[in-house]
């Protein structure tokens, strides 16, 4: 007989899992759109798992000393803004390799036409990256990072909900050919709007990819010349002005509290001796960044300073998710026909 997966239908037990890649250093998108709610949701009852995608980063990132150093700075990125090693398990993907074994069993019941509709393969394409193998099965593996800890739950932003839809069907046909193996998990999606799609510096969405992004630790200089780039255009301050239209307020609305923005909203929209120019919204929005991330700034370059902390909890984490994963392994070879 098949072992039932270890999630338990009926108990309403939640699984929470994600994963970020670490393809370059992190962004104000993928601070809203995803590590904001990992780090408020450890708070939830339920499991929480991250995981830091090394295998994923494979498929753009060639380097091997930029890969390392990646791999300990999104670590310390989730430790400073306050992921709790007690509460969550943070790991490195490739510290559990099991997840290749599943993503090939997957791959086995996944159909091209799946892989070849998703959004990300043919984004990629069109920034330049030449089409491998790995970039092209990437939703097969990320299903299987998913599968494999039984996750009910996947917080994530707008653009990984394919991916996520694709992951349910991949769980689809596995279980249709060979029983219960894999619960079907549900992507979660940050409850606002405005963060769930975070805009870059032009407008598009914000991406490591496009140059278009804002790294969440930026100070001093290089936060004030990342502010400056946001476009604005020759109106003067008095000229009254929709704020919704304006790339800034869309920045402004991150960081602010609703009485605040509102009132920048007002006199914006109002124009007149009072209404702040675009100076003015940038050296507040500046100031809200600091006020937002100064103390985990400082908390990522002490716990830079000297990785062990870094590399202590990312072991411990390997050797919680670990068993999970085998666990799930070893029923899907079962299922299939391998043991
Ligand atoms: P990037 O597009 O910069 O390569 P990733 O694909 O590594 O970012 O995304 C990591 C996480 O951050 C994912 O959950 C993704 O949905 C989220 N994310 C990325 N960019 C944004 C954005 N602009 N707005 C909201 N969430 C985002
Ligand atoms: N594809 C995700 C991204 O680019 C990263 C990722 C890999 C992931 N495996 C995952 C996210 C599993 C959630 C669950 O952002």
């Amino acid at each position: 007989m098949i072992p039932s997966p270890g999630f338990c239908a009926g108990t309403n037990m939640k699984t929470y899992l994600s994963g970020i890649q670490p393809s370059g250093r992190l962004h104000l998108g993928n601070y809203f759109g995803a590590i904001r709610q990992h780090i408020a949701l450890q708070e939830q009852p339920g499991e929480h798992y991250y995981f830091i995608a090394d295998y994923h980063a494979m498929t753009t990132v060639r380097e091997p000393e930029r890969l390392r150093e990646l791999v300990r700075d999104v670590a310390a990125t989730y430790l400073a803004l306050g992921l709790d090693p007690q509460k969550a398990v943070l790991w490195r993907q490739s510290d559990v390799p099991e997840v290749c074994e599943l993503s090939w069993m997957l791959s086995t019941v996944t159909g091209m036409g799946l892989l070849e509709r998703a959004h990300s393969y043919k984004d990629k394409l069109a920034n330049g990256f030449k089409p491998s193998v790995g970039l092209f099965a990437y939703p097969v593996l990320m299903a299987a990072d998913i599968l494999a800890y039984d996750a009910t739950h996947v917080p994530v932003g707008k653009d990984q909900v394919q991916h996520l839809e694709m992951t349910q069907d991949m769980a689809g046909y596995f279980n249709g050919a060979y029983g219960e193996v894999f619960v079907r998990p549900e992507a979660l999606l940050a409850d606002n709007e405005a963060m769930a799609k975070v805009p870059g510096l032009d407008g598009q969405k914000m991406s490591k990819s496009y140059g278009n992004d804002v790294w969440i630790f930026e100070e001093g200089k290089a936060l004030k010349k990342a502010v400056g780039r946001i476009p604005t255009d020759s109106r003067p301050p008095e000229e009254p002005k929709e704020p919704r239209e304006l790339l800034l307020f869309d920045f402004l609305g991150l960081f602010l509290g609703p009485d605040e923005l509102a009132d920048w909203e007002a006199r914006v929209r109002r124009g007149g001796p009072d209404a702040p120019g675009y100076g003015h919204l940038k050296a507040r929005l500046i100031a809200a960044i600091d006020e937002c991330f100064g103390p985990a700034r400082e908390r990522r370059k002490q716990l830079l300073a000297d990785p062990t902390e870094i590399d202590r909890v990312l072991a411990l984490g390997a050797e919680k998710a670990g068993p999970r994963a085998r666990a799930t392994r070893d029923r899907a070879l079962l299922a299939c026909g391998l043991r």
